[in-house]
């Protein structure tokens, strides 16, 4: 497992470039151009065409990836029946498995699962889920994610009542004392970060605004707004 995090401790804010919108083809110079720019962490969207719509990729090309970075490796699971998967994911090369609230048959046993396998804990949700749904399995998560998109697709709007659910989730784990990172994913672009940083976030998935375009640049432009 990596060192997490590379740049301190729970709360710590961190950029999670998602490769869903990277070029496949030069998937491991992409990557290492988001690390020289300072990002932290990969985020990696797993979809299964059931959960989502779309399929994207799965173990081997994280073991490929594995093998060319030494980023920590954020795996965000939109797949249905999670718990079939995480074993494999972990002998892959994650160091953090995020599985949705919406999938899950046992919650509290998965994140155990997790833990005893000895990468980090995520628990998300999508837009429509109430907040207070996480409040019972805080304590076992790591990283909570928001979803600021519906899951499943790169290139969409921040959805903006999404503002106020991370405001209540700072709320909820402040008042009850929890360490917990805040996760926020889609929509996020340099222009709209303070919008998620003010209100409690502290770790932010961007695919489209960090992959197109130069990303070294896009990546350093994020760096300096999460300082
Ligand atoms: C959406 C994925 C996101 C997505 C974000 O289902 O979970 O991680 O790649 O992409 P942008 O930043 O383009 O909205
Ligand atoms: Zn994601």
């Amino acid at each position: 497992m990596k060192q997490y995090p590379a740049a301190g401790g729970i709360g710590a804010k961190i950029l999670a470039p998602s490769i869903l919108s990277a070029d496949f083809g030069r998937l491991k110079e992409q990557v290492a151009e988001t690390a020289k720019g300072g990002a932290q962490f990969v985020h990696f969207d797993v979809m299964d065409g059931t959960f989502v719509r779309e399929i994207s990729f799965g173990q081997p090309v994280l073991r490929s990836l594995r093998a060319e970075t030494d980023l920590f490796i954020d795996v965000h699971l939109m797949v249905v029946h999670p718990e079939t998967q995480v074993e494999s994911f972990v002998k892959a090369g994650a160091d953090g498995i995020t599985f949705h609230l919406e999938a899950a048959e046992d919650p509290l046993g998965l994140l155990k699962r997790i833990h005893e396998l000895g990468v980090r804990t995520g628990l998300s949700i999508k837009p429509a889920t109430p907040v207070e749904a996480v409040y019972p399995y805080l304590s076992d998560v790591d990283m909570l994610l928001l979803m600021t998109v519906e899951p499943g697709a790169g290139g969409q709007p921040y959805i903006p009542e999404s503002t106020d659910r991370i405001r209540q989730l700072k709320r909820y784990i402040t008042e009850n004392d929890i360490s917990c990172d805040i996760e926020v994913d889609g929509g996020i672009r340099a222009s709209n970060v303070h919008v998620p940083l003010e209100a409690g976030a502290n770790v932010i998935v961007s695919g489209s605004a960090v992959y197109k375009g130069d990303i070294r640049k896009n990546t350093e432009e994020f760096m300096r707004l999460l300082q």
